[in-house]
């Protein structure tokens, strides 16, 4: 429960630990939304969608039965600490990877400490877009190996069908996103071969109009973006800049990191990436040669669901018996900021 205590002097003992993936878990809401239900709404159609993006379904909250990002937050890290096999007082931080907090105060993480019943144990909310899940990993490794923490639940969550426009004028974001939560558990461990072996994490705010969410009709429209009334809090995206900007950063970011760790890409068991869009993503499995199982693809079934997509991937690859314990796996995400990150572990 308490992390590890202070040396005399106040200063922590760094600890040679490892630090292993302890428990997953993930949850979807209840409304599934095929193609064929946009082309009710807008003028789209289902192999304009599939062509483009790769996706035939995606699920949306409802919220008239309390679905929220807080609630799926909630179902996805009960459903990992029943994995885990841990209760909730066994956690000593809570980091949530969410671009669609319930409220900017306050942090939703902190509520979902209180839902799950973890006390009153430190909880962060941490807005990093597509890549808050991939960075929260990297920032919890660090706090296990310094010896500060023992046990973080790291949970991606993330409700952007509530700044989506599901008709004509919202067409092209629409179409990509859904809303889903996923979580897992890292804790510290007495093996120390398991762990993060190599990271990245970046960033390039001069991009940041390529991927907004205007709050004020006066102040958040860039030059040359003409401001309404209809787009203040609704995704504003440039898709083909993102889209080109996405297919060089991700083999880009791939590479470095794989020099980074001295490792070949046949030597990574599996890819979880972001599911942005499946073009991208077979495009980078293309660049390094790598075989259909080595990349996962869900997006086809569940969208794009921006910081939740990169835990729901792995619980349903760990579910499935794909990942395990004793190999290499790349977490890999990009996205609004703009940012793009990677996360190397030795499961
Ligand atoms: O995770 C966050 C990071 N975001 C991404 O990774 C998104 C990356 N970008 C993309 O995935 C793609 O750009 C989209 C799927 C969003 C769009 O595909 P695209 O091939 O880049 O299409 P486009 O935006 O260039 O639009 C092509 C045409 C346009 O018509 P005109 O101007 O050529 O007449 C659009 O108006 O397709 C039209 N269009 C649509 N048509 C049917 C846009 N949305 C739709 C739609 N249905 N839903």
């Amino acid at each position: 429960m308490s992390p590890v205590p202070a040396i005399p002097g106040g200063i922590v003992q760094p600890p040679s630990v490892g630090v292993r993936f302890a428990g997953v878990g993930s949850a979807l809401p209840s409304k599934p939304v095929k193609n064929t239900d946009l082309e009710k709404l807008m003028d789209t159609s289902d192999e304009w969608i599939v062509q483009r993006t790769g996706i035939h379904s995606r699920y949306v909250v409802d919220r008239s039965r309390g679905e929220s990002t807080l609630s799926l937050a909630t179902q996805s890290l009960d459903n990992a600490l029943t994995d885990a096999h841990m209760k909730p007082g066994d956690l000593d931080l809570i980091l949530l990877a969410t671009m669609t907090a319930e409220m900017s105060c306050p942090p939703t993480a902190c509520r979902l400490a209180s839902e799950i019943g973890a006390g009153t144990i430190g909880a962060i909310d941490v807005t990093a877009a597509c890549c808050g899940f991939v960075y929260s990993l990297n920032m919890a490794y660090g706090l296990i190996r310094s010896g500060l923490y023992r046990s973080i639940a790291v949970v991606g969550a993330d409700t952007l069908s509530k700044y989506l426009q599901y008709d004509n004028s919202g067409r092209s974001t629409s179409i990509l996103f859904g809303d889903a939560a996923g979580a897992t558990i890292l804790r510290a461990t007495d093996d120390t071969s398991k762990g993060l072996i190599a990271q990245a994490m970046h960033s390039d705010g001069n991009r940041w109009v390529d991927l907004y969410i205007p709050e004020s009709l006066e102040h958040d429209f860039p030059d040359g973006h003409e401001a309404s009334d209809e787009k203040v809090q609704r995704v504003q995206m440039n898709g083909r800049a993102v889209f080109k900007f996405a297919v060089g950063t991700f083999s880009g970011v791939i590479q470095q990191t794989l020099d980074d760790a001295g490792l070949h890409a046949d030597d990574v068991d599996m890819y979880v990436c972001h599911q942005s869009n499946a073009r991208i993503l077979t495009a980078a499995r293309d660049r390094f040669g790598l075989d259909q199982d080595r990349l996962y693809i869900n997006i086809d079934r569940v969208g794009n669901t921006v910081a939740a997509s990169v835990p729901l991937c792995l619980d349903e690859l760990t579910k499935s018996g794909r990942v395990k314990e004793g190999q290499r796996v790349m977490f890999v995400a990009f996205g609004g900021g703009l940012t793009w990150g990677t996360s190397l572990w030795q499961l």
